[in-house]
């Protein structure tokens, strides 16, 4: 029986090597904020995880490891599962981690130079990889609307994808920060145009399994000629809170593309993965379905929570539309500070670590990510706090 169902539960992450607890001075905050910026969650994950990983480690000997054909079948059947996809076993690469497979697809598919296409505001290693690589970014930047949704201009879309020669475009579905989840005709909108400007693309799904509001569309799986020219980005690290094991499934249906993946990885020597990733993997997909499907109608309450809290108490604040993630995105355009302003009242006044708007893009100025993927009382502690400085 799944024992990790108590989400209201405080844990104490101080001192566990956490990004989210520990490293607060060293980033230059001050030492007692409360942290609910970085995108993992503050609940133990499925006590069969813990039971397989316990199991391993108690053997003491941690040597190489592989995968058999069971562990393809196993994220398979969850594909199959939950968003309707069928792959096959030769489609699947596995890599450390998301992030480390988006600068592997832009080594692959671009040169130095070249330009790479983002919808901004988006999750901030999408330009550090382009950056870092040595190639443009070029943003075709989303559009926030009456409805208090994020729109695609389609227009403009096209016209960077031309004016710039994009060879590669990342899509983010659903979209962290701005919580959308792409409807099927949008991302038919855009497979279309990539197509037609023969532009790849990088299909990060890694926010799938959190979809509230409408359906989840497996890009690559619209058209087949879609699957031709995605690389899709899968992993349990979000859905399980698996961050720290670092470990992701993806999944390159076309040939060329996947040996050009492949190659990149070999030069950059990360052939092999963490063990403790493939075994956490294996068991989340398998025995995890009770524990994902409770913690997710826990984080929706949250988000319904956030909603009402923010309608009522925090004038001048307004919640994005919230379809898919773990992550709530604010405007506090009309509270009448300037961003930095804002920045300093969240940090010092309020106390709070949240992921500042401007980390993604500069058309995020003024708006603040919240990562609600924790106990209700430290959501509320936190909606109090910036209650307080408005
Ligand atoms: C869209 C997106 N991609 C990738 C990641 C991180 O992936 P990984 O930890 O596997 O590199 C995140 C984490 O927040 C994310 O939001």
């Amino acid at each position: 029986m799944e024992k990790n169902l108590d989400f209201d539960k405080i844990e104490n992450r101080r001192n566990t090597k956490s990004l989210k607890y520990d490293f607060a001075k060293k980033k230059g905050m001050p030492e007692d904020v409360l942290p609910l910026w970085v995108a993992d969650m503050d609940f133990q994950t499925s006590s069969y995880i813990k039971e397989a990983l316990n199991h391993y480690i108690q053997k003491g000997i941690f040597g190489y490891s592989e995968v058999q054909t069971s562990y393809f079948e196993i994220v398979r059947d969850w594909m199959k599962r939950h968003h309707e996809w069928n792959i096959e076993e030769k489609w699947l690469v596995k890599t450390p981690g998301v992030v480390f497979a988006l600068a592997m697809a832009v080594r692959a598919f671009t040169n130095p130079g070249d330009h790479v296409m983002i919808q901004s505001p988006v999750y901030y290693p999408f330009s550090e990889v382009i950056k870092n690589n040595g190639r443009q970014v070029v943003s075709s930047d989303l559009v926030l609307k009456e409805d208090h949704r994020y729109h695609i201009d389609f227009k403009d879309f096209e016209k960077k994808l031309i004016e710039n020669d994009v060879k590669l475009f990342l899509l983010c579905n659903p979209h962290n920060p701005v919580a959308r989840v792409w409807t099927k005709q949008e991302l038919e909108m855009i497979g279309d145009l990539c197509l037609k400007h023969s532009v790849m693309v990088v299909s990060d799904e890694i926010h799938a399994d959190f979809v509230f509001k409408g359906k989840h569309q497996v890009f690559a799986n619209i058209k087949e000629a879609y699957k031709n020219i995605t690389v899709t980005c899968t992993s349990p690290s979000k859905t399980f809170n698996l961050a720290g094991l670092q470990i992701s499934n993806i999944i390159i249906a076309d040939p060329k593309m996947r040996r050009a993946f492949r190659k990149e990885i070999q030069a950059a020597g990360a052939g092999l993965l963490n063990t403790c990733g493939l075994i956490a993997c294996e068991a989340a997909y398998t025995k995890g379905e009770v524990w994902y499907e409770e913690m997710k109608k826990y984080v929706e309450a949250n988000i319904q929570y956030t909603k009402e809290y923010v309608q009522k108490n925090l004038p001048g604040v307004t919640m994005i539309d919230h379809e898919g993630t773990y992550l709530v995105w604010l405007d506090f355009r009309k509270t009448g500070f300037s961003h930095e302003e804002l920045e300093k009242k969240i940090i010092y006044e309020a106390r709070l670590w949240l992921d500042s708007g401007a980390i993604f893009g500069n058309c995020g100025r003024g708006f603040q990510r919240i990562n609600v993927a924790c106990p209700r009382a430290t959501l509320k502690e936190a909606l109090k706090r910036i209650q307080m400085i408005l």
